[in-house]
């Protein structure tokens, strides 16, 4: 069995409005395996922002533990948790968006300068293959107003795996794309998984969320429950050699017959 990179213990979140409290995380306990690809899939309202935000500092816990990378986060303070959040993980929030006044490739390299861990000149040359790779490397120059929707979601994810990050933490990455760009950023996440990055993301998405090894279902701030399809291509998959395009078709109807199931 693979390590645990990233796990939760009995992780709670209370927002307190007017006084009043709301539980939107009860007593989630999770666990990531190294090299996982988890979606996290629920109802509006049910606490999957939060959790993305909470399992990985971003946001303070209520109550709980959550230990990354064998380091208990909770025992961390700021200084310690932004250096972890820089080497460690990479990000894509929808609310987080690229600074304005900057080109797409000084968006991608900003958070490999701040790192330190690779001089400028590779850094830029790191940022370069991402790029080429993405598909992006002709928008380098541009402002982040003069790219597509889903150009700039790429550059996103290359500024997030600029630190070649343990974990990816991406909340609805595709949610703002038509299906097209949608499933380009999918497969590009999926082969940073691949080359071993470990995922952790949030999506609507069935046919998004049928690429990934694990879907959990969150409902009210609690696991309800999840359905593991493994990596795609396992044995399971290609038993009667089926198509790449045949095996998505068949995981994204298993899911969405389990998400019926769950009450989506
Ligand atoms: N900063 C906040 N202060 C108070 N309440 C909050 C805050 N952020 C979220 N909430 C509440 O917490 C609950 C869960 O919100 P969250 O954003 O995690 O849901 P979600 O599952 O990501 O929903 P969606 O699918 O719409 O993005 C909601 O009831 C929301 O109103
Ligand atoms: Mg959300």
């Amino acid at each position: 069995m693979a390590e645990i990179c990233l796990e939760a213990k009995d992780l709670c979140k209370t927002y307190i409005v007017d006084g009043l409290g709301n539980n939107v995380l009860q007593n989630i306990n999770l666990k990531v395996e190294e090299g996982e690809f988890v979606s996290i899939m629920g109802p509006s309202g049910s606490g999957k922002s939060t959790l993305l935000y909470t399992i990985s500092g971003m946001d303070d816990m209520t109550a709980g533990k959550v230990i990354f990378d064998g380091k208990d986060l909770s025992e961390m303070n700021d200084k310690q948790l932004t250096k972890m959040r820089l080497l460690k993980m990479g990000f894509i929030f929808q609310q987080m968006y690229m600074m304005k006044k900057l080109s797409i490739m000084d968006n991608i390299v900003l958070p490999g300068y701040q790192a330190g861990l690779l001089s400028r000149d590779e850094v830029n040359k790191k940022a370069e293959d991402l790029m080429r790779r993405l598909g992006i490397i002709e928008t380098a120059d541009r402002e982040i107003t003069e790219v597509s929707g889903g150009q700039l979601q790429r550059a996103c994810l290359a500024r997030a795996l600029i630190n070649s990050p343990k974990v990816l933490f991406a909340d609805e990455p595709t949610g703002a794309l038509n299906s097209k760009a949608s499933m380009e950023v999918l497969g590009e996440m999926v082969k940073a998984n691949e080359l071993g990055t470990t995922v952790l993301m949030v999506t609507h998405s069935e046919k998004v969320a049928a690429s990934s090894d694990r879907i959990i279902y969150l409902m009210d701030g609690d696991i309800q429950g999840e359905l593991v399809l493994g990596k795609i291509g396992t044995p399971d998959d290609k038993s009667d050699n089926k198509s790449t395009a045949e095996i998505l078709q068949i995981r994204e109807r298993k899911l969405r017959k389990w998400l019926e199931e769950m009450g989506w």
